[in-house]
């Protein structure tokens, strides 16, 4: 029999080019809700399931999945329940790599437009309300001198780092918050001598810029929370490429509110697409919309490395960017 694919939402080319070349491909017309999805995983009419971030695959949808594999269309995968995928004999793939640079860039981007206040400047010339140059117009912050303070070493930490050196900020990481990993000078490769690890306590209390680059999990869910916010410098700023999940979006409203920190750069909400009350309204943030990964180039290969996860899973073989293994039989 033909090998089958689910995609649950229309993915680039040359993803869907790629699935057709393997087996029959059939794509929703619109982003599944949870039973719809449960139903089509359950059919046996599927050999992979290509999913998004949106499409929650968890124990209990898993359990009555006939499937070879679910690949998802994203480097994290918090969406998907791997111990129970693994469990259960199904493969998962994700899209490591491909989105480094891209994400980095947005973590500079929030880094810079948050110092340089530029949302309030944007509003205010289309406002009308440039009136020339003036003294004191809108004074920001310098990035230079300032200190970065990383949460999380991993692909997009490092390439945020390169960044934020050629800014000439101070560098300093916590490679796995709220815990510590002593990271050897071999390990640090090209950012030995540049780059400083310390306490996650010590992070928090010492960065200008709190960026953070850790996975979700039940370890780093709200890892941000009103304490932390409380133990950063009332001048800080927030930025967060990562999970929405890992900050506790209502501690962090109040935070902006009430000045215990300067600001926030956010591409990721915690119950995305909503937003916290009160953050839309607060003008010491730049909120984007979950776009780390958007470029034409990258969502091109996030397609081909998602379909490729799912055409080796659906003939059997390992996919070539596995998040789980599976035991032999
Ligand atoms: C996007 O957030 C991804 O994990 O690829």
């Amino acid at each position: 029999m033909a090998n089958s694919f689910l995609v649950t939402t229309a993915i680039p080319e040359p993803g869907l080019q790629l699935l057709s070349d393997a087996g029959r491909v059939t794509v929703l017309p619109e982003p599944p809700g949870y039973d719809a999805l449960a139903a089509l995983c359950a059919s046996g009419d599927y050999d992979v399931v290509l999913t998004q971030l949106r499409d929650v695959i968890d124990a209990p949808l898993l359990a009555a999945a006939r499937l070879k594999g679910v690949s998802n269309f994203a480097v994290g995968y918090n969406n998907i329940d791997v111990g129970a995928a693994t469990r259960r004999g199904i493969l998962v793939g994700n899209t490591p790599g491909v989105l480094t640079d891209a994400t980095a860039d947005i973590a500079m981007l929030l880094i810079l437009g948050t110092a340089r206040r530029v949302v309030e400047a944007d509003r205010l010339v289309r406002d009308g309300k440039f009136l020339g140059w003036e003294p004191e117009l809108l004074l920001g912050r310098d990035v230079s001198g300032a200190v970065l303070g990383l949460a999380g070493f991993g692909r997009i930490a490092r390439a945020t780092a390169r960044r934020a050196l050629g800014f000439g900020m101070e560098v300093l990481f916590a490679p796995r918050p709220p815990g510590d990993r002593p990271v050897s000078e071999a390990e640090l490769g090209e950012f030995a001598g540049k780059v400083r690890q310390v306490p996650w306590d010590e992070l928090v209390a010492r960065s200008d810029f709190l960026s953070l680059h850790v996975p979700l999990n039940y370890q780093t869910r709200h890892l941000v929370d009103a304490a932390v916010l409380a133990r950063m410098k009332p001048d800080a700023i927030l930025i967060n490429t990562a999970r929405g999940p890992i900050v506790h979006e209502d501690a962090l409203v109040d935070a902006l509110r009430n000045g215990t920190i300067a600001g926030a750069g956010l591409d990721v909400f915690e119950d995305e697409p909503k937003l916290a009350p009160g953050l839309a309204e607060l003008p010491n943030t730049v909120l984007l919309p979950h776009v780390g990964s958007a470029t034409v180039p990258v969502r091109s290969e996030m397609a081909r490395l998602s379909a490729v996860n799912a055409v080796a899973i659906a003939e059997g073989r390992t996919p070539p960017h596995p998040v789980n293994h599976l035991a032999k039989a």
